[in-house]
């Protein structure tokens, strides 16, 4: 059975999406299955996974509002990866599940139906603490909070931990967090530095993942290019970090 993570920070830009991709390939690449969950409105995993959210007739909103089986909207792409699609028709999901019941489990709902199928589930959120985040929440076994490696970024990390503990006490006692990883790191500014001391002197109980993925353009080329950060011609330095983490992860898990 699967180990289903979420990457949450409800701070936009900080890398989830990018991280929910690669990661998911990096492990697809290692011999895992994978299955990618899209839980924001704006689609941009759907997209980097080579789909045009748009275009989709069925998405993860289907699933959430009308019962639809996850299995109706499964699309597969070239690089190992299956995907609970999402675009725009998921930002009406918060408001029409307001008086539903369960309206905290649906995900998890929709995750059982599958994820003896899988050995990971990834699941990308939004940059909110909302409904669809609290669901994602729910359906985790383990959360992975990338933080971009600048000043801002640190404050939200705050009111994140604090929903986690929230969502741990009333709806997911196993819920875990993975640890922090640290994401667009500069290695040549002194900034980044201190940012990663600080998350480490602010943060003292979370795991830091050891693998910061550094900074480069590639990861933005690679989004609007729909292809792996791996599969870009020049090497790019962040994208081993995804290969060390899909490893570290598959190690822990074993140990379990
Ligand atoms: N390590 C990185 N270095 C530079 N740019 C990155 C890096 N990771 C992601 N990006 C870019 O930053 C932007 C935001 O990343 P994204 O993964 O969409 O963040 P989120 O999902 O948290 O909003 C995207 O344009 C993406 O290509
Ligand atoms: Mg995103």
């Amino acid at each position: 059975m699967a180990q289903v993570f979420v990457l949450a920070n409800q701070k936009g830009g900080v890398g989830k999406t990018t991280t929910t991709y690669n990661l998911g390939v990096a492990l697809a690449d290692i011999g895992q299955k994978v299955l990618l969950l899209d839980l924001d409105p704006q689609g941009g995993l759907t997209y980097y996974a080579g789909f045009e959210p748009e275009d989709l007739g069925k998405t993860i909103y289907h699933c959430l509002v009308r019962d639809m089986p996850a299995k109706e909207i499964l699309i597969s792409n070239d690089y190992g990866i299956d995907l609970l699609p999402a675009n725009i028709d998921l930002s009406l999901a918060e408001f029409q599940l307001v008086n539903a019941p369960a309206r905290e489990r649906r995900i998890t709902r929709i995750v059982n139906e599958v994820r003896d199928d899988y050995d990971y589930v990834l699941i990308d959120s939004q940059p909110s603490l909302g409904l669809l985040t609290i669901n994602a929440l729910a359906a985790a076994d383990k959360v992975i909070i990338p933080v971009s490696c600048e000043f801002l970024s640190l404050r939200g990390t705050r009111a994140l931990l604090k929903l986690i503990a929230k969502v741990k006490g009333s709806l997911n006692s196993k819920l875990e967090i993975a640890g922090l990883l640290p994401t667009m790191f500069s290695v040549r500014t002194l900034h980044g530095r201190e940012i990663l001391d600080l998350l480490g002197t602010e943060f003292p109980q979370l795991y830091l993942f050891p693998h910061t993925v550094a900074r480069s353009i590639r990861f933005a080329e690679s989004t609007k290019a729909r292809v792996p950060v791996f599969e870009t011609k020049v090497q790019v330095p962040g994208a081993l970090a995804y290969r060390e983490l899909a490893r570290e992860l598959v190690k822990t898990n074993n140990r379990i």
